[in-house]
């Protein structure tokens, strides 16, 4: 007797994962969440036994090594993640016949270009991170057809590590912050890149795709636009790069033209204020009730 859940979502307990859980339970589509505790991805073995008389038609892929900085010393476990595991996935959906969707980044590329990158743009990615993410991608399309690689920028979601949240920590300790202005790119909010991964994925357009909201913006904007709207009195100053000690290189402009995504799907993804506006009131609501 096989078990049957359309979806099978690994790395479910991220800022993306919980947002296709939500996506999932309102449109009635049946999944199984998991995160490491429950599959580990990096496992060959243990991704064949979760799989095993389970008929998914969908294998989403939200987990990913993340600290940039950290991977610079812990390659690794970076490649481990985000170069064989996404590999070890999409075989494994290969031999289910499930549609294998996973996800990259706008660090694949080195920010020399002054207008948004298409996925016709060579990558030349900086860090340890984007070159491990890179490699997944190549690693993904070798071994599988019926697979998307969704390159998404400067994620922010409800219940994880992101920007917005480090951004809301730093104003309860200070009147002033300095942000950095000289890195470009799109805050991207994960409900709008959930909902637009999973009307992508209904078009079975197979291949490579850039998914981030629209606009662009510099992580002083971000900052700013942010601390505005939750009314924060400090002060918000504009800082470079090089004034802080970060250990991985970053693009200096990444931000990703998502057209082929929107044609593809007939609808413009929302402007990333939009999307941090929307974040705001979903985080004020939980705060009230904590
Ligand atoms: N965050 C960004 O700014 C950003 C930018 C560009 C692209 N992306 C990509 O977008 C995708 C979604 O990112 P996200 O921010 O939602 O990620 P996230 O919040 O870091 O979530 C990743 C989840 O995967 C879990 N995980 C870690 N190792 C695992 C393993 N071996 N097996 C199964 N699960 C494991 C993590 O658990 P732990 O928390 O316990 O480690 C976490 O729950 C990723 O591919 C990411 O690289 C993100």
């Amino acid at each position: 007797m096989k078990d049957f859940a359309q979806v099978l979502i690994a790395g479910a307990k991220g800022q993306l994962g919980f947002e296709f859980q939500k996506l999932f339970s309102q449109k009635g589509i049946t999944f199984v969440a998991t995160d490491i505790d429950e599959l580990d991805i990096t496992s060959e073995t243990a991704i064949s036994h979760f799989i095993k008389n389970k008929c998914f038609e969908y294998i989403i892929n939200c987990a990913a090594y993340n600290d940039v900085d950290g991977a610079e010393k812990d390659a690794h476990s970076c490649y481990l993640l985000n170069s064989i595991a996404p590999q070890l996935l999409a075989s494994c959906a290969k031999k289910i016949d499930a549609i294998f969707v996973t996800y990259s980044t706008d660090f694949v590329f080195d920010g020399r270009k002054n207008s948004p990158y298409t996925e016709d743009d060579v990558p030349n990615p900086l860090s340890v991170y984007g070159k491990s993410k890179l490699e997944g991608e190549k690693r993904v399309f070798e071994t599988y057809q019926k697979a998307f690689v969704i390159r998404t920028s400067w994620l922010f979601g409800i219940g994880g590590k992101n920007f917005n949240a480090q951004v809301l920590e730093w104003s309860k300790k200070t009147n002033e912050l300095k942000i950095v202005d000289d890195q470009i790119s799109v805050p991207t909010y994960a409900k709008d890149l959930a909902l637009f991964s999973w009307l992508l994925v209904q078009t079975k357009k197979y291949g490579l795709y850039h998914i981030s909201n629209g606009g662009e913006a510099s992580k002083f904007d971000q900052a700013k636009y942010l601390l505005e709207k939750v009314g924060w009195n400090g002060k918000v100053l504009p800082a470079k790069t090089h004034e802080f000690n970060v250990a991985a290189k970053r693009p200096s402009y990444s931000k990703l033209n998502s057209t082929k995504c929107e044609q593809a799907v007939g609808q413009k993804i929302p402007h990333w204020q939009s999307g941090i506006d929307r974040w705001v009131d979903e985080w004020k609501k939980i705060n009230s009730k904590a």
